[in-house]
């Protein structure tokens, strides 16, 4: 991190800053488009609907909803989330040529606030190996593109990709023809993940005291993380003056990621006193929507994770222990509260109503509709059968469970008995629910449980898939802990993720199986409706 002071808004009424001096800095999210680029990372519609809808409580400012030319699907998310979502700015990404932004525009019709959100690569390598350009050609095209796009919205971004690497005079006259084309907001992007604070800060600077129409536009900084600086970078591009952060829930994106939003947001609250700035983030939600992302993608966040990792507050220490029972603030600079961890933990049993869940899972961060909070309060009345005490994290399972699985489940199950020991042939007899009909297979083969219901499952659906990945761990707590399943099967060359939660660990396979099948069957009948035409990208 940088040593040098804050540069000062420019003019003492910047309409950033409130009569305290605190800046306002804009949360951009690019979670559905950047960081769904990430491997492993790709979302279908009703998934990245709720994702949406989960970042717009959040209370993010933009929502970069996907690149629309790219593909049908990323063009449907972008229609869908402009039509349906209200409160951020709908984003939609276009390269600086009229296809692309014309492209992005339909897509954004719906929006309540669109962005056009153009860009074009600055860096010397770039210009000479990917686009074979000159820096006139260059300017051109932005300034074009920029005009394009200007005609048709009047929000538009432009982002000079490989920013941090392109040579500064040249960087100071790209962003300076792109403002007088009508840019109102400036990207800078470090594309590579490349940088470091010191030269980040030092780039926003010659920005800022260079380009003399610099203040007609937002400077916004988007980091990537490959040397594991993306949040340090972006600080320092706010300490300089940057006025809108880029950044992804969990840091998913490609390669390594980006800025991680619930990492830069916090450390903006947390050290206010060296930053004095704010942002819209509703910090309570941070651990809701990271779950949430987990669960829908399956890329999961690893336990120390900064913020949001389930250790993120586990003191083990005797000594760390100590001082929190002393006093909080010897060992804590945040509380759990606020980022979404919840502060008791126990907290329903058998007896519980619905009203007592539909409670604690508001204040967990969740609004169910009355459909989601009934099927939810079915699950826990069955959980509370098997399991005393129900803790947060069982709540939140089945939650997510009942949000994340895929929208039509068209395999379901009925009942199913297993048997396996040393010495004998592991066996499973599987019934299953399709529409009004069931169907019974008896299998045994396979090197255990597990295994033989994997066939059972292929049996009865007729789906075959290569199994590429299969995690178990618990919920919560305790032996009678609810387990979660996730598995990445491959069907056809495409990959799928389902999961399953149940205390018994072949039934959450089963469960997982399931709901990898429907979305197979499900992102298939889809697909065979709408023809895929690969764009030359
Ligand atoms: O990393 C990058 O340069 C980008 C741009 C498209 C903004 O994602
Ligand atoms: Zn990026």
């Amino acid at each position: 991190m940088t040593n040098s002071s804050p540069l000062p808004p420019k003019t003492p009424d910047h309409p950033n800053v409130d009569a305290s001096g605190t800046r306002q800095i804009r949360i951009f999210d690019t979670t559905l488009r950047d960081g769904e680029q990430s491997p492993g990372g790709s979302m279908n519609l009703s998934e990245k609907l709720k994702v949406a809808q989960a970042l717009a409580d959040l209370g993010v400012d933009v929502m970069e909803a996907g690149f629309p030319i790219a593909s049908p699907g990323d063009f449907e998310a972008v229609r869908e989330i402009s039509a349906t979502i209200r409160g951020p700015i709908i984003c939609g990404l276009a390269r600086c040529n009229d296809g692309d932004i014309d492209r992005a525009w339909e897509a954004l019709q719906k929006a309540q606030n669109a962005r056009i959100h153009v860009f074009l690569a600055t860096s010397a390598i770039h210009r000479e190996f990917k686009l074979r350009m000159t820096q006139d050609e260059i300017i051109a095209r932005a300034v074009r593109g920029v005009e394009r796009a200007v005609a048709l919205c009047d929000d538009v971004e432009f982002s000079a990709e490989d920013a941090a690497r392109t040579e500064i005079d040249f960087l100071c006259r790209v962003v300076e023809a792109a403002i007088r084309a009508g840019a109102t907001t400036i990207n800078v992007p470090d594309t590579v993940g490349y940088t470091t604070p010191g030269e980040m800060y030092a780039r926003f600077e010659a920005l800022r005291n260079r380009v003399p129409n610099i203040d007609k536009a937002i400077l916004s900084c988007h980091c990537h993380d490959d040397l594991g600086m993306a949040v340090a970078n972006s600080l320092a591009a706010v300490q300089a003056g940057a006025n809108q952060i880029e950044c992804t829930i969990n840091g998913i994106g490609e390669r390594a990621g980006n800025c991680s939003l619930e990492e830069v947001v916090m450390a903006l609250r947390t050290r206010h006193d060296l930053f004095n700035t704010k942002t819209n983030i509703v910090t309570e939600r941070l651990v809701p929507i990271s779950r949430l992302l987990c669960k829908i993608t399956g890329l999961d966040i690893q336990r120390n994770k900064a913020v949001v990792g389930r250790n993120a507050f586990a003191h083990e220490s005797g000594i760390h222990q100590d001082g929190m029972l002393k006093d909080r603030s010897t060992y804590e600079i945040m509380r759990p509260e606020d980022v979404g961890f919840s502060k008791t933990d126990l907290v329903l049993g058998k007896h519980s109503g619905r009203a007592a869940l539909a409670d604690r899972a508001r204040e967990l961060g969740y609004q169910l509709t009355g459909e989601q909070l009934q099927t939810v309060f079915d699950q826990f009345k069955i959980l509370a059968d098997k399991k005393k005490e129900i803790y947060d994290g069982d709540i939140v399972a089945l939650i997510q469970q009942q949000i994340s699985g895929p929208s039509q489940r068209v395999w379901s199950l009925a009942s199913f008995e297993v048997a396996s020991g040393t010495d004998r042939i592991p066996s499973v007899q599987l019934t299953l629910q399709h529409g009004d009909e069931q169907f019974t297979e008896r299998v045994e083969q396979g090197d255990g449980p597990i295994d033989a219901a994997f066939w059972a499952v292929e049996k009865i659906t007729g789906v075959k898939v290569v199994c590429k990945d299969f995690r178990v761990r618990s919920a919560t707590i305790g032996r009678d802990a609810l387990g979660e399943v996730t598995i990445e099967v491959e069907h056809e060359g495409q990959s799928y993720r389902g999961m399953g939660t149940s205390t018994d660990s072949v039934e959450s396979t089963i469960l997982d199986m399931l709901n990898a099948v429907n979305r197979i069957i499900t992102e298939k009948s889809i697909r065979s409706q709408t023809r895929v035409t690969p764009q030359d990208m």
